[in-house]
């Protein structure tokens, strides 16, 4: 405390950093006074101009990221459509087919780079859901008969990291083609907690069975290989079995992430 009386000239107490100056400092301490207030006055308004500046550059950068994942979106989507028209427009199938998987593929970028932008800083993937919007896409494509393509999703809701969810929505993908192109009837997708692994992600097709002694290896397809490249890629274990009858195909992804939240178990159908 100042003791209003000791003003006019004393020394303020010890401890004491503001009293008027122009009365308790001898002149040419007052002038060194005015120096440096003035000096902090334009260091203030100096820093307060560079806030407003770097403000002002991350709204820009902000727009020019918008910016360029809106291009980057469209320029996927007209890959995608020069895909799709020169696989309708070949006269060979197998050409015709080649093309419509690399369509089908470069439109898994196009989905996984949507949702992993549509929210500023989000970093994870709600993977059923993601799941189940592309099975709802791939069925309403894949097939005019009311049965076959029907692709349905059970288990839990998973927020898994884009450093798993990329890699894991390629081997549904494929998984996914590969079901609907050699089963028959419905495909059913599974994600679960593994009691060992961590997570579980299965997809089964009812119709014939899959060959005995049968080897993703020697596969010369391209899509057992981005299966096989993008598990081990995560971590992950594939392991491939009859369905429960002996008919069918089930493949199952094994593989660990980060618990993101706490899983709450549901099922629904698509
Ligand atoms: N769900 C399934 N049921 C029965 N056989 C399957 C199943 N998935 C894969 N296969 C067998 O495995 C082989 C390899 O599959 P892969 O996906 O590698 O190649 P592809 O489908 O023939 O060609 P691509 O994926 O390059 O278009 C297939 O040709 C098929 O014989
Ligand atoms: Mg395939």
């Amino acid at each position: 405390m100042i003791d209003e009386d000791s003003s006019g000239g004393s020394e303020p107490p010890p401890g004491v950093i503001f009293q008027d100056p122009d009365q308790c400092l001898p002149a040419a301490e007052l002038t060194d006074y005015r120096l440096i207030a003035a000096r902090l006055r334009k260091a203030l308004a100096k820093s307060e101009a560079l806030l407003l500046q770097k403000d002002e550059l991350i709204r820009r950068l902000e727009l020019l990221k918008a910016e360029s994942d809106h291009r980057l979106l469209n320029d996927l989507q007209m890959t995608i459509s020069l895909l799709s028209l020169q696989s309708r427009n070949s006269i060979n199938s197998e050409a015709a087919s080649q093309l419509s998987a690399a369509a089908s593929r470069v439109s898994m970028i196009a989905r996984i780079h949507h949702r992993l932008h549509s929210y500023d800083g989000v970093r994870t993937i709600e993977f059923k859901k993601f799941i189940q919007d592309f099975g709802l896409e791939f069925s309403a494509m894949s097939s005019s008969d009311a049965s076959t393509g029907r692709v349905s999703v059970e288990g839990s809701q998973i927020d898994l990291p884009a450093v798993t969810a990329i890699p894991l929505g390629f081997i549904a993908n494929e998984l996914i083609t590969n079901a609907a192109k050699y089963g028959k009837g419905r495909i059913a997708i599974r994600l679960e907690p593994d009691p060992k692994h961590r997570y579980a992600l299965s997809i089964s097709n009812d119709g014939p069975a899959l060959p005995e002694g049968f080897d993703p290896g020697e596969s010369k397809g391209l899509g057992m290989k981005i299966v096989r490249s993008f598990t081990d890629q995560i971590g992950g274990e594939l392991r491939i079995e009859r369905g429960a009858d002996g008919q069918g195909a089930r493949f199952t992804v094994l593989f660990p992430a980060p618990v993101i939240q706490p899983l709450s178990p549901t099922a629904t159908t698509s």
